[in-house]
C-alpha cells in the first residue's frame, strides 16, 4: 500500500460499473472502501455486498460537480475509516450527439462532472494527502477518447483530454509530497455507460446495435471488450508499491485498441 498506517480507498462512481470493479479489487489488496457515488440506491447496494463478503465499506452520497459536497466526502469516510490512502476519481458521464446539434445543458453538464469533478477530487485528496505527510496515491479515469477524440462525443473527449492535462499537472506538483498521480484510458468496457453509447451512435449512424458493437470489437487486437476487472487491475498496480516510481502517466486499457 501507499502509505502503511493508512487503509481508506475513496472511489467515485463506484456504484456500478468499472467503480465498482476497482472497488471489489482494492477491498481485496485490504483498503477499507468508500463507495461514493450521485446514485443513492446503487451505492448502498455495493458497499452491502462488499461488507457481506467480510470487506470494510460504507457508501456516500457525493456529486463530484459540487467542490463543497466533494470536500464533504474526504472529510466524512477519513473520521469514518482513517488516514487516507487512495482516491480514485473514477465518475464520468457521457453523452452522444453531433457537434452542432449538442445541448448547452448537457455539455456545461458533462464539463461540470468530468471535468471539474476530477479536479476538485485531486484538490481535496491533495490536501488531505499533504495535512497526513505521509503521500499518497490519485488515479483518474481518462479514456482512449482522451488521446484521439470520438466523433459524435466532443465534450467527452476535450474532458478526458484535460484530465490527462491535470494528471500530469498534479503529478508535477505534488510529487515532492510522494504523492502519485496516474490515470487510466480504457477502451471499450461493457458498463450501462457503454450500453448507452452504442444506442445512440447506432441510431445516429443508422446502424443496429449489433452492427455498432461489431464494428467497434473490430479494432481490438485481443478480440474482446475490456471487463471492469481489467481496469480495476491497472488501478490496483498503480496505487501498489510496485508502482511508486509511476507518476504522471495515463495508461491505454484497450487490448490494443491504439498505439500511441
Ligand atoms: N465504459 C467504457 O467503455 C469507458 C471507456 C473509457 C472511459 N470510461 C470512464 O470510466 C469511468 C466509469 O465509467 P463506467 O462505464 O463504469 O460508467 P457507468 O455510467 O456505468 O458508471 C458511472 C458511475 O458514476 C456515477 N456518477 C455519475 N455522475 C456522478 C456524479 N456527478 N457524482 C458522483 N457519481 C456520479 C453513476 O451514478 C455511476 O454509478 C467514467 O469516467 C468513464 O468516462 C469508461
Amino acid at each position: 500500500m501507499a502509505n502503511a498506517d493508512a487503509k481508506l480507498a475513496i472511489i467515485t462512481g463506484a456504484g456500478q460499473g468499472i467503480g465498482e470493479g476497482i472497488a471489489h479489487r482494492l477491498a481485496k489488496d485490504g483498503y477499507s472502501i468508500a463507495v461514493a457515488d450521485i446514485n443513492d440506491e446503487t451505492a448502498p447496494k455495493v458497499a452491502a455486498d462488499l461488507v457481506a463478503e467480510g470487506y470494510q465499506a460504507k457508501a456516500y452520497h457525493v456529486d463530484v460537480a459540487h467542490r463543497d459536497e466533494v470536500f464533504a466526502l474526504v472529510d466524512a469516510a477519513v473520521s469514518d475509516f482513517g488516514d487516507l490512502a487512495v482516491y480514485v476519481n473514477n465518475a464520468g458521464i457521457a453523452f452522444i450527439d453531433n457537434f452542432v446539434d449538442s445541448k448547452p445543458e448537457d455539455v456545461e453538464r458533462l464539463l461540470d462532472v468530468n471535468l471539474r469533478g476530477t479536479y476538485w477530487g485531486i484538490q481535496a485528496a491533495g490536501k488531505q494527502f499533504k495535512k497526513q505527510g505521509n503521500g499518497g496515491r490519485i488515479v483518474n479515469a481518462a479514456s482512449l477518447a482522451g488521446y484521439e477524440a470520438s466523433a459524435l462525443q466532443s465534450a467527452y473527449s476535450a474532458s478526458k483530454f484535460a484530465i490527462r492535462g491535470l494528471t500530469q499537472s498534479a503529478a508535477k506538483e505534488f510529487a515532492k509530497d510522494k504523492i502519485t498521480v496516474n490515470a487510466y484510458n480504457p477502451g471499450i468496457v461493457r458498463t450501462k455507460m457503454r450500453d448507452a453509447i452504442d444506442k445512440k451512435t447506432a441510431a445516429i449512424k443508422g446502424k443496429t446495435i449489433p452492427e455498432q458493437q461489431a464494428d467497434c470489437l473490430s479494432e481490438i487486437a485481443i478480440g474482446r471488450e475490456a471487463t471492469p476487472a481489467d481496469v480495476a487491475e491497472v488501478v490496483a498496480w498503480f496505487v501498489s508499491p510496485a508502482a511508486g516510481y509511476i507518476t504522471g502517466q495515463s495508461l491505454q486499457v484497450d487490448g490494443g485498441m491504439r498505439f500511441h
